[in-house]
Protein backbone atom coordinates (compact mmCIF):
# COMPACT_ATOMS: atom_id res chain seq x y z
CA UNK A 1 0.00 0.00 0.00
CA UNK A 2 0.97 3.73 -0.45
CA UNK A 3 0.26 6.28 2.37
CA UNK A 4 0.19 9.92 2.10
CA UNK A 5 1.26 11.78 4.87
CA UNK A 6 0.11 15.57 5.60
CA UNK A 7 2.62 17.81 7.67
CA UNK A 8 6.02 19.27 7.94
CA UNK A 9 7.52 18.82 11.24
CA UNK A 10 9.25 16.21 13.51
CA UNK A 11 6.11 14.60 14.28
CA UNK A 12 5.85 13.98 10.64
CA UNK A 13 8.88 12.58 10.17
CA UNK A 14 8.27 10.15 13.26
CA UNK A 15 4.73 9.06 11.48
CA UNK A 16 6.05 8.77 7.97
CA UNK A 17 9.36 6.73 9.68
CA UNK A 18 7.16 4.29 11.42
CA UNK A 19 4.97 3.78 8.72
CA UNK A 20 7.64 2.91 6.32
CA UNK A 21 8.86 0.10 8.37
CA UNK A 22 6.17 -1.79 7.48
CA UNK A 23 6.22 -4.50 5.05
CA UNK A 24 3.00 -3.69 3.49
CA UNK A 25 4.13 -0.33 2.78
CA UNK A 26 5.43 0.35 -0.52
CA UNK A 27 6.00 3.41 -0.66
CA UNK A 28 5.69 6.46 2.17
CA UNK A 29 4.60 10.36 0.41
CA UNK A 30 5.10 13.10 2.39
CA UNK A 31 3.15 16.91 1.47
CA UNK A 32 5.30 19.12 1.75
CA UNK A 33 7.60 16.78 4.27
CA UNK A 34 10.91 17.84 5.45
CA UNK A 35 14.39 16.93 5.35
CA UNK A 36 14.23 14.18 7.24
CA UNK A 37 11.38 12.59 5.35
CA UNK A 38 13.39 13.25 2.34
CA UNK A 39 16.01 10.92 3.73
CA UNK A 40 14.25 8.35 4.99
CA UNK A 41 13.44 5.44 3.28
CA UNK A 42 10.68 4.29 1.10
CA UNK A 43 10.10 8.04 1.47
CA UNK A 44 9.22 11.03 -1.07
CA UNK A 45 8.54 14.76 -0.46
CA UNK A 46 5.91 16.13 -2.97
CA UNK A 47 5.63 19.68 -4.03
CA UNK A 48 3.64 21.49 -2.25
CA UNK A 49 1.68 22.46 -5.56
CA UNK A 50 0.38 19.21 -5.59
CA UNK A 51 -3.47 18.43 -5.78
CA UNK A 52 -3.05 16.09 -3.29
CA UNK A 53 -7.13 14.46 -3.52
CA UNK A 54 -5.95 13.95 -7.68
CA UNK A 55 -2.35 12.48 -5.85
CA UNK A 56 -3.94 10.12 -3.54
CA UNK A 57 -6.18 8.99 -6.17
CA UNK A 58 -3.65 8.23 -8.45
CA UNK A 59 -1.44 6.49 -6.41
CA UNK A 60 -3.76 5.01 -4.32
CA UNK A 61 -2.67 6.45 -0.81
CA UNK A 62 -4.36 6.10 2.78
CA UNK A 63 -4.08 9.20 4.22
CA UNK A 64 -2.84 10.39 7.42
CA UNK A 65 -3.01 14.29 8.71
CA UNK A 66 -0.05 15.23 10.75
CA UNK A 67 -1.51 18.75 12.10
CA UNK A 68 -4.48 20.36 13.30
CA UNK A 69 -5.70 23.02 10.81
CA UNK A 70 -6.36 20.67 7.96
CA UNK A 71 -8.85 18.91 9.64
CA UNK A 72 -10.70 22.14 10.81
CA UNK A 73 -10.68 22.80 7.60
CA UNK A 74 -12.09 19.95 6.76
CA UNK A 75 -9.81 17.63 4.97
CA UNK A 76 -11.58 14.71 6.22
CA UNK A 77 -15.07 15.20 4.25
CA UNK A 78 -13.05 16.52 1.53
CA UNK A 79 -11.46 13.42 0.65
CA UNK A 80 -14.19 11.06 1.85
CA UNK A 81 -16.75 12.38 -0.13
CA UNK A 82 -14.20 11.39 -3.16
CA UNK A 83 -14.59 7.98 -1.82
CA UNK A 84 -10.71 8.25 -0.22
CA UNK A 85 -9.69 6.62 3.03
CA UNK A 86 -8.15 9.02 5.40
CA UNK A 87 -6.95 8.89 9.06
CA UNK A 88 -8.71 12.20 10.92
CA UNK A 89 -11.85 13.36 12.79
CA UNK A 90 -14.35 15.01 10.66
CA UNK A 91 -14.60 18.97 10.85
CA UNK A 92 -16.96 18.91 13.60
CA UNK A 93 -15.31 16.82 15.74
CA UNK A 94 -11.71 19.04 15.08
CA UNK A 95 -13.92 21.53 17.08
CA UNK A 96 -12.84 19.81 20.41
CA UNK A 97 -9.14 21.05 19.60
CA UNK A 98 -10.33 24.47 17.35
CA UNK A 99 -12.76 25.68 20.58
CA UNK A 100 -11.59 25.24 23.88
CA UNK A 101 -15.01 26.85 24.71
CA UNK A 102 -16.70 23.94 22.58
CA UNK A 103 -14.52 21.47 24.37
CA UNK A 104 -15.28 22.38 27.73
CA UNK A 105 -19.05 21.91 26.98
CA UNK A 106 -18.26 18.10 26.04
CA UNK A 107 -16.70 18.18 28.85
CA UNK A 108 -19.13 18.83 31.27
CA UNK A 109 -22.15 17.62 28.98
CA UNK A 110 -20.43 13.77 29.26
CA UNK A 111 -19.04 14.50 32.83
CA UNK A 112 -15.33 14.32 31.75
CA UNK A 113 -13.19 15.26 34.99
CA UNK A 114 -11.85 18.98 34.37
CA UNK A 115 -11.19 21.94 35.99
CA UNK A 116 -14.12 23.94 36.87
CA UNK A 117 -14.70 27.04 34.48
CA UNK A 118 -17.11 29.58 32.89
CA UNK A 119 -17.04 30.74 29.35
CA UNK A 120 -17.29 34.54 28.65
CA UNK A 121 -18.07 36.91 25.58
CA UNK A 122 -17.80 40.21 27.42
CA UNK A 123 -14.96 41.84 28.27
CA UNK A 124 -16.43 43.52 31.88
CA UNK A 125 -18.30 40.37 33.04
CA UNK A 126 -14.76 38.66 32.73
CA UNK A 127 -13.15 41.88 34.47
CA UNK A 128 -16.04 41.19 36.98
CA UNK A 129 -15.21 37.71 37.56
CA UNK A 130 -10.87 37.77 37.92
CA UNK A 131 -11.53 40.86 40.17
CA UNK A 132 -13.67 38.69 42.26
CA UNK A 133 -11.40 35.69 42.20
CA UNK A 134 -9.10 37.63 43.93
CA UNK A 135 -11.17 39.39 46.30
CA UNK A 136 -11.90 36.20 48.09
CA UNK A 137 -8.85 33.80 47.04
CA UNK A 138 -4.80 33.69 46.76
CA UNK A 139 -4.46 31.37 44.40
CA UNK A 140 -3.78 31.63 40.64
CA UNK A 141 -6.70 31.60 37.94
CA UNK A 142 -5.99 30.33 34.25
CA UNK A 143 -7.34 32.26 31.91
CA UNK A 144 -7.55 30.79 27.83
CA UNK A 145 -8.37 32.25 24.36
CA UNK A 146 -10.95 29.92 23.05
CA UNK A 147 -9.55 29.83 19.39
CA UNK A 148 -5.89 28.06 18.22
CA UNK A 149 -3.59 30.09 19.44
CA UNK A 150 -0.34 28.46 18.72
CA UNK A 151 0.22 27.77 22.32
CA UNK A 152 -0.27 31.72 23.16
CA UNK A 153 -3.37 31.56 24.25
CA UNK A 154 -2.96 30.39 28.11
CA UNK A 155 -1.69 32.48 31.15
CA UNK A 156 -1.96 31.12 34.38
CA UNK A 157 -2.55 34.73 36.00
CA UNK A 158 -0.77 34.67 39.90
CA UNK A 159 -2.39 38.09 40.31
CA UNK A 160 -5.42 40.32 39.93
CA UNK A 161 -2.95 42.30 37.83
CA UNK A 162 -1.79 39.69 35.76
CA UNK A 163 -5.40 38.02 35.37
CA UNK A 164 -6.58 41.60 34.17
CA UNK A 165 -3.71 42.37 31.97
CA UNK A 166 -4.60 38.82 30.07
CA UNK A 167 -8.16 39.71 29.67
CA UNK A 168 -7.38 42.87 28.27
CA UNK A 169 -5.07 41.71 25.92
CA UNK A 170 -7.26 38.92 24.83
CA UNK A 171 -10.41 40.66 24.54
CA UNK A 172 -9.56 44.38 24.32
CA UNK A 173 -6.71 44.51 22.18
CA UNK A 174 -7.49 41.56 20.32
CA UNK A 175 -3.37 40.23 20.62
CA UNK A 176 -4.73 36.95 19.18
CA UNK A 177 -7.58 37.84 17.05
CA UNK A 178 -10.97 36.11 16.85
CA UNK A 179 -8.89 33.57 18.68
CA UNK A 180 -9.19 35.76 22.21
CA UNK A 181 -12.80 37.20 21.75
CA UNK A 182 -13.84 34.53 23.78
CA UNK A 183 -12.08 33.62 27.02
CA UNK A 184 -12.66 30.48 29.10
CA UNK A 185 -11.59 31.29 32.84
CA UNK A 186 -11.21 28.21 35.11
CA UNK A 187 -9.28 26.91 38.00
CA UNK A 188 -5.99 26.77 38.69
CA UNK A 189 -4.60 23.00 38.73
CA UNK A 190 -1.36 22.04 40.90
CA UNK A 191 -0.29 18.65 39.73
CA UNK A 192 2.27 16.83 36.98
CA UNK A 193 0.99 17.12 33.05
CA UNK A 194 0.84 14.02 31.04
CA UNK A 195 -0.40 13.14 27.56
CA UNK A 196 -2.48 10.54 26.49
CA UNK A 197 -2.29 9.65 22.54
CA UNK A 198 -4.97 7.35 21.38
CA UNK A 199 -6.10 5.78 18.32
CA UNK A 200 -9.64 6.70 17.75
CA UNK A 201 -12.51 5.07 15.29
CA UNK A 202 -16.21 5.88 15.99
CA UNK A 203 -18.43 6.03 13.37
CA UNK A 204 -22.54 5.40 14.16
CA UNK A 205 -22.72 4.78 17.89
CA UNK A 206 -20.09 2.03 16.67
CA UNK A 207 -16.02 1.89 18.10
CA UNK A 208 -13.28 2.54 20.20
CA UNK A 209 -10.66 4.47 21.60
CA UNK A 210 -7.22 2.84 21.87
CA UNK A 211 -4.55 4.29 24.28
CA UNK A 212 -1.12 4.58 23.71
CA UNK A 213 1.29 4.66 26.55
CA UNK A 214 1.80 7.18 28.09
CA UNK A 215 4.24 10.34 27.85
CA UNK A 216 5.34 13.77 28.63
CA UNK A 217 6.40 17.12 27.41
CA UNK A 218 8.92 19.70 29.07
CA UNK A 219 7.35 22.53 27.63
CA UNK A 220 9.59 25.53 29.09
CA UNK A 221 12.26 26.44 27.68
CA UNK A 222 14.80 26.10 30.66
CA UNK A 223 16.10 23.34 32.67
CA UNK A 224 14.05 22.70 35.88
CA UNK A 225 10.89 23.85 34.04
CA UNK A 226 12.10 27.32 34.08
CA UNK A 227 11.53 29.69 30.99
CA UNK A 228 8.92 31.30 28.47
CA UNK A 229 6.46 28.61 26.73
CA UNK A 230 8.07 26.50 23.41
CA UNK A 231 6.62 24.25 21.13
CA UNK A 232 8.28 21.78 23.28
CA UNK A 233 11.56 20.83 24.04
CA UNK A 234 11.62 17.01 24.59
CA UNK A 235 9.50 14.13 25.57
CA UNK A 236 9.71 10.90 27.37
CA UNK A 237 7.38 7.26 26.64
CA UNK A 238 6.51 6.20 29.26
CA UNK A 239 5.62 8.41 32.17
CA UNK A 240 6.70 6.66 35.12
CA UNK A 241 4.26 8.55 37.64
CA UNK A 242 1.28 7.44 35.03
CA UNK A 243 0.87 4.37 37.58
CA UNK A 244 -1.86 1.35 37.31
CA UNK A 245 -4.15 3.44 39.68
CA UNK A 246 -3.68 6.41 37.44
CA UNK A 247 -4.55 4.56 34.58
CA UNK A 248 -7.46 3.23 36.00
CA UNK A 249 -8.85 6.69 36.85
CA UNK A 250 -7.76 8.00 33.45
CA UNK A 251 -9.87 4.73 31.60
CA UNK A 252 -13.40 5.47 34.36
CA UNK A 253 -13.07 9.60 34.29
CA UNK A 254 -11.58 10.64 31.02
CA UNK A 255 -11.31 8.02 28.27
CA UNK A 256 -14.82 6.36 29.19
CA UNK A 257 -17.39 9.43 29.56
CA UNK A 258 -15.08 10.81 26.08
CA UNK A 259 -15.89 7.80 24.03
CA UNK A 260 -19.74 8.16 25.04
CA UNK A 261 -19.83 11.83 24.06
CA UNK A 262 -17.88 11.01 20.65
CA UNK A 263 -20.40 8.62 19.69
CA UNK A 264 -23.07 10.54 21.08
CA UNK A 265 -22.72 13.52 19.35
CA UNK A 266 -22.37 11.79 15.65
CA UNK A 267 -19.05 11.95 15.05
CA UNK A 268 -16.73 10.59 12.27
CA UNK A 269 -13.69 10.33 14.15
CA UNK A 270 -11.27 8.00 12.78
CA UNK A 271 -7.91 9.25 13.54
CA UNK A 272 -5.68 9.88 16.78
CA UNK A 273 -7.30 12.23 19.90
CA UNK A 274 -4.33 13.18 22.32
CA UNK A 275 -5.64 14.01 25.77
CA UNK A 276 -3.50 16.83 27.82
CA UNK A 277 -4.02 15.79 31.57
CA UNK A 278 -2.90 17.02 35.27
CA UNK A 279 -2.19 14.07 37.73
CA UNK A 280 -2.92 15.03 41.05
CA UNK A 281 -2.08 12.36 43.45
CA UNK A 282 -3.82 9.08 41.90
CA UNK A 283 -6.73 10.94 39.81
CA UNK A 284 -5.88 12.91 36.17
CA UNK A 285 -7.92 16.17 35.20
CA UNK A 286 -8.00 16.24 31.49
CA UNK A 287 -6.82 19.84 30.38
CA UNK A 288 -7.08 19.72 26.79
CA UNK A 289 -8.18 17.82 23.67
CA UNK A 290 -5.90 17.86 20.35
CA UNK A 291 -7.62 15.83 17.73
CA UNK A 292 -4.00 14.98 16.19
CA UNK A 293 -0.88 13.20 17.80
CA UNK A 294 1.12 15.75 19.84
CA UNK A 295 4.45 17.14 19.11
CA UNK A 296 6.94 16.06 20.64
CA UNK A 297 5.46 12.97 22.06
CA UNK A 298 5.24 11.15 18.81
CA UNK A 299 9.07 11.12 18.59
CA UNK A 300 9.18 9.42 21.91
CA UNK A 301 5.67 7.31 21.42
CA UNK A 302 5.78 6.01 18.44
CA UNK A 303 9.82 4.54 18.72
CA UNK A 304 7.96 1.75 21.57
CA UNK A 305 4.89 0.54 19.31
CA UNK A 306 5.39 -3.01 18.60
CA UNK A 307 2.65 -3.19 16.11
CA UNK A 308 2.87 -2.46 12.11
CA UNK A 309 1.54 1.45 12.14
CA UNK A 310 0.12 1.16 8.82
CA UNK A 311 -2.05 -1.63 10.13
CA UNK A 312 -3.32 0.30 12.77
CA UNK A 313 -3.75 3.56 10.47
CA UNK A 314 -5.97 1.38 8.27
CA UNK A 315 -8.14 -0.08 11.17
CA UNK A 316 -8.73 3.34 12.00
CA UNK A 317 -10.07 4.51 8.89
CA UNK A 318 -11.88 1.20 7.78
CA UNK A 319 -13.43 0.63 11.41
CA UNK A 320 -11.55 -2.14 12.62
CA UNK A 321 -9.73 -0.75 15.32
CA UNK A 322 -11.56 -3.16 18.12
CA UNK A 323 -10.30 -5.77 16.50
CA UNK A 324 -6.70 -4.82 16.40
CA UNK A 325 -3.92 -6.09 18.93
CA UNK A 326 -1.75 -2.23 20.06
CA UNK A 327 1.74 -4.21 21.09
CA UNK A 328 4.41 -2.14 23.07
CA UNK A 329 8.30 -2.62 23.51
CA UNK A 330 9.28 -3.18 27.28
CA UNK A 331 11.79 0.09 28.10
CA UNK A 332 11.67 3.77 27.35
CA UNK A 333 12.43 6.37 25.34
CA UNK A 334 14.22 9.86 25.85
CA UNK A 335 13.47 12.28 23.38
CA UNK A 336 15.20 15.89 23.85
CA UNK A 337 15.01 18.48 21.25
CA UNK A 338 17.90 20.60 19.85
CA UNK A 339 16.99 23.76 19.62
CA UNK A 340 18.44 27.20 17.43
CA UNK A 341 19.90 29.33 20.43
CA UNK A 342 17.31 32.62 21.53
CA UNK A 343 14.34 30.32 20.68
CA UNK A 344 11.34 30.71 21.45
CA UNK A 345 12.45 34.36 20.60
CA UNK A 346 14.40 35.37 17.74
CA UNK A 347 17.30 33.35 16.86
CA UNK A 348 19.54 32.62 13.61
CA UNK A 349 19.31 29.78 10.56
CA UNK A 350 20.93 28.15 7.93
CA UNK A 351 24.09 26.86 10.02
CA UNK A 352 25.20 23.35 8.39
CA UNK A 353 24.44 20.30 11.04
CA UNK A 354 27.26 17.65 11.89
CA UNK A 355 26.39 14.36 12.70
CA UNK A 356 29.36 12.21 14.28
CA UNK A 357 29.13 8.31 13.26
CA UNK A 358 29.04 8.00 17.18
CA UNK A 359 25.02 8.25 17.31
CA UNK A 360 24.74 5.34 15.30
CA UNK A 361 26.48 3.27 18.46
CA UNK A 362 23.64 4.92 20.68
CA UNK A 363 21.17 3.64 18.12
CA UNK A 364 18.74 6.71 18.61
CA UNK A 365 17.10 7.92 15.64
CA UNK A 366 16.94 11.64 14.38
CA UNK A 367 13.75 13.46 13.74
CA UNK A 368 14.11 16.58 12.16
CA UNK A 369 11.74 19.42 12.78
CA UNK A 370 13.39 22.76 11.61
CA UNK A 371 16.32 21.29 8.57
CA UNK A 372 16.75 21.87 5.07
CA UNK A 373 18.70 19.40 3.24
CA UNK A 374 21.12 20.88 0.45
CA UNK A 375 23.69 18.65 -1.66
CA UNK A 376 23.28 15.85 0.99
CA UNK A 377 23.81 18.24 4.26
CA UNK A 378 21.49 19.51 6.51
CA UNK A 379 21.34 23.35 7.74
CA UNK A 380 19.15 24.73 10.12
CA UNK A 381 15.82 26.44 8.93
CA UNK A 382 13.99 26.41 12.25
CA UNK A 383 13.88 27.23 16.72
CA UNK A 384 13.44 23.37 16.98
CA UNK A 385 15.48 21.87 14.90
CA UNK A 386 15.49 18.06 15.49
CA UNK A 387 15.03 15.43 17.98
CA UNK A 388 17.07 12.49 19.05
CA UNK A 389 15.10 9.83 19.91
CA UNK A 390 16.50 7.34 22.94
CA UNK A 391 15.84 4.12 24.07
CA UNK A 392 17.12 2.59 27.04
CA UNK A 393 15.90 -0.73 28.85
CA UNK A 394 14.79 1.95 31.39
CA UNK A 395 14.36 5.47 31.41
CA UNK A 396 17.70 6.30 33.45
CA UNK A 397 19.05 4.20 30.40
CA UNK A 398 17.43 6.26 27.92
CA UNK A 399 18.53 9.38 29.17
CA UNK A 400 21.95 8.73 28.81
CA UNK A 401 21.52 7.12 26.05
CA UNK A 402 19.75 10.73 24.20
CA UNK A 403 22.73 12.14 26.10
CA UNK A 404 25.32 10.66 24.22
CA UNK A 405 23.34 10.59 21.05
CA UNK A 406 23.17 14.76 21.41
CA UNK A 407 26.82 14.73 21.79
CA UNK A 408 27.16 13.33 18.88
CA UNK A 409 24.90 16.47 16.95
CA UNK A 410 26.62 19.61 16.38
CA UNK A 411 25.49 23.18 14.89
CA UNK A 412 26.54 26.77 15.67
CA UNK A 413 24.16 28.23 18.65
CA UNK A 414 22.54 24.72 19.72
CA UNK A 415 21.12 24.58 22.94
CA UNK A 416 18.81 21.94 24.75
CA UNK A 417 17.70 20.39 28.05
CA UNK A 418 19.51 18.45 30.14
CA UNK A 419 17.20 17.53 32.01
CA UNK A 420 14.05 16.16 30.02
CA UNK A 421 12.73 13.20 32.16
CA UNK A 422 14.84 13.64 35.06
CA UNK A 423 11.89 14.66 37.54
P1 LIG B 1 -4.07 23.93 27.36
O1 LIG B 1 -3.83 24.51 25.98
O2 LIG B 1 -5.48 24.12 27.81
O3 LIG B 1 -3.55 22.55 27.52
O4 LIG B 1 -3.12 24.80 28.31
C1 LIG B 1 -1.73 24.97 28.04
C2 LIG B 1 -0.93 24.77 29.31
O5 LIG B 1 -1.40 25.66 30.33
C3 LIG B 1 -1.06 23.39 29.91
O6 LIG B 1 -0.17 22.50 29.30
C4 LIG B 1 -0.76 23.67 31.36
O7 LIG B 1 0.65 23.77 31.56
C5 LIG B 1 -1.36 25.02 31.60
N1 LIG B 1 -2.74 24.89 32.13
C6 LIG B 1 -3.88 24.85 31.38
N2 LIG B 1 -4.97 24.73 32.17
C7 LIG B 1 -4.52 24.69 33.43
C8 LIG B 1 -5.15 24.58 34.71
N3 LIG B 1 -6.48 24.53 34.84
N4 LIG B 1 -4.35 24.57 35.81
C9 LIG B 1 -3.02 24.66 35.71
N5 LIG B 1 -2.36 24.78 34.54
C10 LIG B 1 -3.09 24.80 33.40
N1 LIG C 1 2.98 18.63 22.96
C1 LIG C 1 1.73 19.29 22.97
C2 LIG C 1 0.99 19.26 21.71
O1 LIG C 1 1.34 18.58 20.77
O2 LIG C 1 -0.02 19.95 21.62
Amino acid sequence: MNILVIGSGGREHAIAWKLALSPRVERVFAAPGNAGTAMEKKCVNIAPDVNLIEFAKKKECLTVVGPEAPLVQGIVERFREQGLPIVGPDKNAAQLEASKAFSKRFMEKYGVRCAKSRTFFDFDEANRSVKQHFSTRNVPLVIKADGLAAGKGVVVAETLIEAENAVSSFMKDEILGNAGKTLIIEDFLDGKEASILAAVSINDENGCIAPFVSARDHKRRFDGGMGPNTGGMGAIAPVPDFSPCVQADFQTSILEPTLKGLKQEGFDYRGFLFFGLMLKDDTCFLLEYNVRLGDPETQAVLPLMESDFAALCLAISDGTLGNFRLLWKKGAVCAPVAVSDGYPGKYHTGFPITIRAKLAQTGAKLFIAGADIRDGKLFTTGGRVLAVSAYGADLALARQNAADALSAVAFDGMDFRRDIGSE
